[in-house]
């Protein structure tokens, strides 16, 4: 049986400009080429888990203008349980405006919109999963509160981006803590409080996983070309939760979601490029 994983976090549309050089501050560049796809940390990790197998209760919110339902799009034909996002009114649609370069990096900036709506009722109003998954771009109090009703019944996840100043319970609490080598420099030693996993991922050079400040597996980075990093670090998250929450063993689980990872960088996009189950596990098999 597929394990259930929920998720409290942002839905985005996503503008994107591609193939330009990234602009310095000040500066206008031109030749780009646009698209636009749903997105948002919190959608894009959602629709990572339910691809690689889970099913997947995502809550948030959109606003109640012409974006909400192509934001919500791919969860909707994914068949991801979206009857929990609200639709706020008077409030508009999370949008990212993203610039990614010829080499794959991106910028992005966020216009929040309806995902600050997001509260504590909402987070609570999630059904019993095995795993619950957040992130840092819904108000902070919702994700306390969906610690708070997961923690002692399943395993509590937290992707600690955009990076922010959060209570100190929620680093000590969670089961797993996911943050990049930014991040990872913004929550220093505060990030080993606790008594649950801390991953990060370290671009080309792979992932690591750590216990109370020390190492307990790493994982090297799958050799793939690299077309659009945006979303990849959200599918490092939803595979890493689901392969754990199905039981995988700790260095099972991360070269699991090291491989999702990979794969996500080889399509533009981010929704567009997240992978499914049977291309990880081929990638997987080949090594
Ligand atoms: O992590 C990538 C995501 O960050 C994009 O989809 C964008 O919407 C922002 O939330």
């Amino acid at each position: 049986m597929a394990v259930k994983i929920g998720v409290v976090g942002s839905i985005n549309l996503d503008l994107v400009a591609s193939g330009a050089p990234l602009p310095a501050p000040g500066e206008t560049v031109t030749g780009a080429r646009f698209a636009q796809h749903p997105g948002g940390k919190g959608a894009n990790q959602a629709l990572a888990a339910r691809r690689l197998g889970a099913d997947v209760v995502m809550v948030g919110c959109v606003g109640d203008d012409t974006l909400a339902e192509p934001a919500l799009a791919m969860l909707r034909a994914e068949a991801v349980d979206v009857s929990g996002v609200m639709f706020e009114v008077g409030v508009p649609t999370g949008v990212a405006l993203i610039a990614v370069s010829p080499e794959g990096e991106n910028q992005i900036t966020v216009a929040s919109g309806a995902n600050a709506q997001v509260s504590e009722r909402d987070a609570i109003n999630l059904p019993m999963c095995d795993a619950v998954l957040c992130q840092l771009e819904v108000p902070i109090q919702a994700v306390i509160a969906a610690m708070a009703a997961e923690v002692e019944r399943g395993l509590f996840a937290v992707n600690l981006a955009p990076a922010i100043e959060v209570p100190d319970s929620l680093l000590r609490l969670a089961d797993l803590l996911i943050v990049n080598e930014i991040e990872a420099a913004f929550y220093g030693d505060a990030l080993h409080a606790g008594k649950g996993l801390v991953a990060l991922t370290l671009g080309g050079e792979g992932a690591v996983l750590y216990r109370a400040g020390v190492e307990v597996v790493r994982a090297d980075a799958f050799d793939v070309a690299v077309v659009d990093t945006t979303g990849a670090g959200d599918t490092f998250c939803g595979a890493l939760v689901l392969a754990l929450a199905e039981g995988q063993g700790e260095a099972d689980a991360l070269r699991f979601a090291s491989a999702a990872a990979a794969l996500a960088v080889t399509k533009p996009g981010a929704q567009p490029s997240l992978p499914r189950r049977e291309a990880v596990e081929i990638l997987l098999a080949k090594g």
